[in-house]
């Protein structure tokens, strides 16, 4: 991933990363960027690996490589919560994990400063030594996820611009998710959020002070009305709710954001079309008559981020580099501090 994030900052795009349970949304994404030529983060966090089991995950995302062979592609775990979870996921053969030591190994309870820094530092020095990429956390997202979070809404733990500097400097993460006002989940804000809603001067004094660290918005779903309205049309009963606007996302991308975290945008749309299914033939059994339309439901959404966060063009412009290089890449930067 970190080659990924360079060659997104040498380009001025961001990459989304796309949350994955299952066979069909590996699909939908895959060929998301097959029609958009773009590079892909895929990203399984500790409940879509238990969900999907590692090895079936595993094979799936080598099927993908050799399906779409012209398409950069990364395994990401997401939220690790603890260095052995992303000592697992290492072992499994994911090419990045996420350290998120902003809460306890409960993955509800905020931690302290000196912790986080413990537990990332542990972890950036074992992945590095596999040549594999490293996302921290400073401040807490609001919201939960998985079962993962430290829930409320965003505005509870943002990021103190000074405590990230240090957090960089102390652990040598390769990426840094950041909290500016964003959760996950459907339910981020009662009401249409305005310029002010997010924490955007929060955002471009980090970047200003770490040119070089790759930026990591959570909870960057968009919450469309028409996803919304999709479901609730078909007996869903969702209530009135705002995401992060797009807009937002791409003011952040100006500023050093690289990578974009979506998963409840393509949860929607899978949901609207199996109700929609459902509602309109009720006859039907196949479970393809309806994972079809959720699969294309999701490539829809995932090829509309991938255009508007820049990265769609961009996955013929460089070769993965195999993790032995990135290794060896590691290495050097540490001979050289
Ligand atoms: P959303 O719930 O906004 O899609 O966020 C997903 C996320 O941040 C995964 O880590």
């Amino acid at each position: 991933m970190r080659q990924l994030l360079d060659e997104a900052a040498k380009g001025g795009y961001g990459v989304g990363a796309f949350n994955v349970n299952n066979m069909e949304q590996i699909q939908s994404i895959m060929e998301a960027a097959r029609e958009t030529k773009s590079p892909v983060i895929v990203q399984a966090s500790r409940g879509a690996r238990a969900y999907s089991q590692d090895r079936f995950l595993y094979h799936l995302m080598i099927a993908a490589t050799e399906i779409y062979p012209e398409i950069p592609l990364v395994l990401h775990l997401d939220h690790g919560n603890s260095p052995e979870t992303c000592k697992s996921a290492i072992d499994m053969g994911f090419t990045s994990v996420m350290m998120d030591g902003s809460l306890m190994a409960d993955g509800k309870t905020p931690s302290s400063f000196e912790y986080n820094v413990k537990v990332t530092r542990e972890v950036v020095e074992m992945a590095h030594d596999k040549g594999v990429t490293v996302e921290g956390e400073i401040g807490c997202l609001g919201g939960i996820e998985d079962g993962h979070g430290a829930g409320g809404d965003g505005l509870s733990h943002l990021t103190d611009p000074e405590q990230a500097i240090a957090f960089v400097e102390q652990t040598g993460v390769d990426a840094l998710a950041i909290a500016i006002g964003t959760s996950h989940g459907a339910y981020k804000f009662s009401s249409k959020p305005t310029g002010e809603t997010l924490k955007m001067d929060t955002l471009i004094a980090i970047h200003k002070r770490l040119p070089d660290t790759h930026l990591v918005m959570h909870g960057s779903s968009s919450v469309p009305k028409d996803l919304q309205d999709v479901i609730n049309q078909y007996g869903g009963k969702l209530k009135p709710t705002w995401g992060v606007p797009v807009e937002e996302i791409q003011l952040g991308i100006k500023n050093g954001v690289r990578k974009i975290n979506v998963d409840t945008d393509n949860r929607l749309a899978i949901t609207g079309a199996i109700r929609k299914v459902f509602m309109e033939k009720p006859e039907e059994f196949d479970p393809r008559s309806y994972m079809k339309p959720a699969r294309d439901a999701m490539k829809k959404v995932v090829a509309q981020r991938m255009t508007q966060f820049g990265q769609a063009g961009h996955a013929g412009d460089y070769k993965p580099i195999p993790l032995d290089e990135m290794r060896a890449f590691y290495q050097g930067m540490l001979a050289s501090v």
